[in-house]
C-alpha cells in the first residue's frame, strides 16, 4: 500500500511540515555532537545547514546548525521567530538591521553568543577565506509556526520592532547586568563576545563553586542561562520543562539521566560542541571529570524576563519571598536533589569515573547513616 504524501486533515504539525519541505538533513538524537552533524545546502539561507531533532527539544523551541563555508555568507534573512546564536568554530561577522533601518555589524569568534531581534533583518559573513564558520541557533519557530501555520506570514513580514533594538552597546559587546539573587541574576545585552570569558556570579544553592548567570538577548523570550561547574566536582540533579538545549562549552564529563520510578540511569557523555536537552521532568545531573571547570550554555523558551507559561515562572522566578523551584529542595516542592537526599549510587559511579581518569574528586558528601 502507499502511502498518501497529503497532508492529513487532522494531527497536523505545521513545524515539522515546514522541516520537511526545507530538504535539509534532520539530525535526531537525545545528544549530538555540532562537530560531527552532517550539512548540506540549506537554499533558504544560501550556505549549509542541519535541523535537529532533539529527543527533549520541547514544544516552543529547536536548534538550527549552520556552517558558513570559507569566504561564505549568508544570503538576508528577515523571520519572526527569535534566534540565539553560538559560533563553535571560525570566525566572521553579522549584521543586523534594524526597524528604523540601523544596520550594526560585530565581529564574533569561537565562543561568541548572539541575538538575532525578532524579525530584524540580518546576515552573517564567514570572516576566513580558507576555513569553515560553525554555529548553532535555538530559534522559537515551533512555537510560531504552529500558532500562526503560514510560512509567508513568518517568513515575510515586514513590521519592525523598534522595542527589540536595545542599545547600541549591546551590539558590541556591552550590556547592563542586574543582580537580583543568585540563580536569577541576569545579563541584558545582544552580544556576548566569548562565553568562555564572561564572569559568572556564585550560585551555590546548585553546589559547591557553582556560578551561572541569565541573560535577557534582545528583550526576547527565549531563556539562556551560563553555568561553570567547579574542577572535579558535580552538582545538585534537578529537572525542568523540556526544551533547554545544554551545550558544552569546556571540561570534560557526563550528565545522568532518569524519570521518576527507573531503576538505572540514563547517561550522556560530553565535551565541547556536545548538546543533549533533558527530557520534559526528567532528572538530569552534570558530573565533571576533569580537573578544570567545566562551563556550558542552555537556551530554552521561556526566560527571566519573560517567562511566559506558569511553569517558567515558578522555576525561574519562584513566588513572591520565596525561592525559585530550581533552588528549592524537592522536600520541600522545588525542583532539585539535595545531596544527601540523591541515590547513594550516583555518588559511587562518580567516584569510581574519578578513579579511572586518575583525577582527586574535590567533592565529598556528608556520610548518610543507615536507619
Ligand atoms: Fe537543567
Amino acid at each position: 500500500m502507499q502511502q498518501s504524501l497529503e497532508i492529513p486533515a487532522y494531527g497536523r504539525d505545521p513545524y515539522e511540515e515546514w522541516v520537511a519541505r526545507e530538504g535539509v538533513p534532520v539530525v535526531e538524537g537525545v545528544a549530538l555532537d555540532l562537530f560531527h552533524v552532517q550539512t548540506a545546502d540549506w537554499p533558504r539561507i544560501g550556505a549549509k545547514g542541519a535541523i535537529t531533532r532533539f529527543r527533549g527539544a520541547g514544544d516552543f523551541c529547536s536548534m538550527f546548525v549552520v556552517e558558513l563555508p570559507p569566504g561564505g555568507s549568508t544570503l538576508p534573512q528577515q523571520h519572526l521567530y527569535e534566534e540565539i546564536y553560538f559560533a563553535l568554530d571560525g570566525r566572521g561577522s553579522t549584521q543586523i538591521e534594524s526597524a528604523d533601518g540601523t544596520k550594526r555589524s560585530f565581529e564574533w569568534g569561537r565562543g561568541s553568543f548572539f541575538g538575532i531581534p525578532l524579525n530584524a533583518k540580518y546576515r552573517h559573513f564567514n570572516g576566513s577565506g580558507s576555513q569553515r564558520a560553525l554555529l548553532c541557533t535555538t530559534t522559537t519557530l515551533p512555537l510560531m509556526i504552529k500558532v500562526i501555520h503560514n510560512e509567508e506570514f513568518i517568513f515575510n513580514t515586514p513590521f519592525g520592532f523598534a522595542d527589540r533594538t536595545g542599545k547600541d552597546e549591546y551590539y558590541t559587546g556591552g550590556g547592563d547586568l542586574h543582580m537580583v539573587r543568585p540563580g536569577q541574576n541576569y545579563w541584558e545585552t545582544n552580544f556576548v563576545p566569548n562565553l568562555f570569558e564572561l564572569d559568572l556570579p556564585a550560585w551555590e544553592d546548585r553546589g559547591k563553586g557553582s556560578t551561572n548567570i541569565n541573560l535577557a538577548i534582545g528583550d526576547g523570550v527565549m531563556h539562556a542561562h551560563i553555568s561553570e561547574i567547579a574542577p572535579a566536582s558535580y552538582k545538585k540533579a534537578h529537572r525542568h520543562d523540556g526544551g533547554a538545549h545544554v551545550l558544552t562549552l569546556s571540561g570534560g564529563g557526563y550528565s545522568l539521566l532518569w524519570n521518576d520510578g527507573d531503576t538505572d540511569f540514563e547517561r550522556v557523555e560530553w565535551t565541547y560542541g556536545t548538546v543533549f536537552p533533558p527530557a520534559d521532568k526528567q532528572w538530569h545531573q552534570h558530573f565533571v571529570t576533569t580537573n578544570e571547570p567545566s562551563r556550558y550554555v542552555a537556551t530554552a523558551f521561556g526566560g527571566i524576563r519573560y517567562p511566559v507559561v506558569q511553569y517558567r515562572r515558578d522555576m525561574v522566578i519562584g513566588k513572591p519571598g520565596e525561592k525559585q523551584l530550581l533552588s528549592k529542595s524537592s522536600k520541600e516542592g522545588g525542583s532539585q536533589i539535595e545531596y544527601e537526599d540523591q541515590d547513594p549510587r550516583i555518588h559511587q559511579i562518580w567516584l569510581q569515573e574519578m578513579q579511572n581518569a586518575g583525577i582527586t574528586p574535590q567533592l565529598e558528601l556528608p556520610v548518610k547513616k543507615r536507619v
